[in-house]
């Protein structure tokens, strides 16, 4: 019997990628009329001031390809961003590359510099997009654990993961998914590691402003000269500014490396959306104010969603950044994760994801879930309703 076509076609490279299960609960969500705590987008509105500066860039006609590695506004807005949050100069002319979101920036990344068989160390549980990258890009992750309750690593366990073969760290901070944000010390100790085994600190700092508790991001950048020379710096509009359609994001690296990235991600994708990179100079020209309010409003979701899911029987880890919360599913009698949430999506009526997607090894995740709480308070609301039914 002739082998299906997809296996017959399929390139050995993405041979064990899954389903993302995130987008698969979206799926059963909308097939189950469910809440959707799953996909880590906003349901509210972007800032009236950026939808009309995308509107207006329409109008004004910057429809065609930008420069491929991001339109001069905006490469000048991002480093304008960097000096005013981190007194950092970062040139806009050779060390910033616009990309379709950090998503691209971080495949951009690694295959313009990393080689098949090269170690990239990566904190577990991680966002998900992590491991089919090193896929790509023939890495091979070696993983250093995140625990709970704070999600904090051991340092030996760090400094045994790497060795002669490593090439990068992936960090991203504040986390997707624990809601950990990692410390002044941690992010010294991690550069230094990086100069000790000549290693690449890729960072993912896509949630930089939504931190909590009078936490302090800490961009690995700012740590000291050695980690500026081997920083590679992975943002976008899409968290900061609830935007996540729009596909605007950038990697700030020295020249050498930028030079080799900007060449990938030509062929990659050429450029990220014209208009919406002009409505982008608008967005990172918002006030100091919007950024606090920014966190202020996101401290209150969070506060609301664990109010609700603590009520609902689920065992919390509070989350200092972004925008998830991690909780233990012990107290409900299920198998494992998948189960659970199949059952919370299907009878419930509310969508998460399984923590066992965020992990190597499922078994690791088998007693988690991940709620997202960018959400309004009408979802809210709804989904303090249906977990009514979840206590019976
Ligand atoms: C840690 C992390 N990095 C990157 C992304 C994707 O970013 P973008 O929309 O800019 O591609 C997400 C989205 O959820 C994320 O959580």
């Amino acid at each position: 019997m002739p082998l299906s076509a997809q296996r017959r076609f399929q390139s050995d490279r993405i041979g064990e990628f899954r389903e993302s299960v995130i987008r698969e609960m979206t799926r059963l969500a909308l097939l189950n009329g469910a809440v959707n705590l799953a996909q880590g987008f906003p349901d509210f509105p972007a800032p009236a001031q950026i939808k009309a500066a995308a509107q207006q860039a329409i109008a004004e006609d910057w429809n065609q390809y930008p420069i491929t590695w991001g339109s001069k506004p905006l490469r000048n807005a991002i480093s304008e961003t960097y000096r005013r949050f981190y007194g950092l100069e970062i040139d806009p002319e050779r060390e910033i590359t616009v990309c379709c979101g950090a998503t691209e920036g971080m495949i951009a990344a690694l295959l313009a510099l990393i080689n098949p068989g090269d170690e990239v160390v990566v904190f577990e549980p991680f966002y998900e997009n992590y491991w089919p990258d090193s896929q790509l890009s023939g890495a091979i992750c070696r993983y250093v654990a995140l625990r709970p309750p704070a999600w904090t690593f051991d340092p030996a366990e760090l400094r045994a993961a790497f060795g002669p073969r490593t090439r990068a760290v992936i960090l991203n901070t504040p986390n997707n998914p624990t809601g950990r944000v990692f410390s002044h010390e941690e992010v010294k100790a991690l550069a230094e590691l990086c100069e000790e085994f000549d290693a690449l600190l890729i960072t993912d700092e896509i949630y930089e402003h939504i931190v909590f508790d009078g936490e302090r991001h800490v961009p690995p950048i700012t740590i000291g000269s050695a980690a500026r020379e081997r920083s590679v710096v992975v943002n976008s509009l899409s968290k900061t500014f609830s935007v996540t359609g729009w596909r605007v994001g950038w990697v700030i690296a020295p020249p050498d490396l930028t030079a080799s990235i900007r060449k990938v991600h030509d062929f990659l994708t050429v450029g990220a959306p014209t208009p919406l990179q002009q409505a982008g100079v608008a967005a990172l020209g918002m006030p100091d104010s919007y950024f606090a309010e920014l966190a202020a409003s996101y401290e209150v979701k969070r506060d609301r969603m664990l109010e609700i899911l603590e009520n609902a029987g689920f065992h919390c880890y509070v989350p200092k950044g972004a925008y998830y919360i991690m909780c233990a599913i012990d107290a409900f009698d299920f198998p494992d994760d998948v189960a659970f949430c199949r059952h919370l999506v299907e009878e419930i009526g509310v969508a998460a994801v399984p923590g066992s997607s965020f992990f190597s090894d499922p078994a690791d995740g088998r007693n988690l879930v991940r709620f997202c709480f960018a959400k309004k308070e009408e979802t809210f609301e709804l989904a303090r309703l249906r977990f009514n039914r979840l206590k019976g």
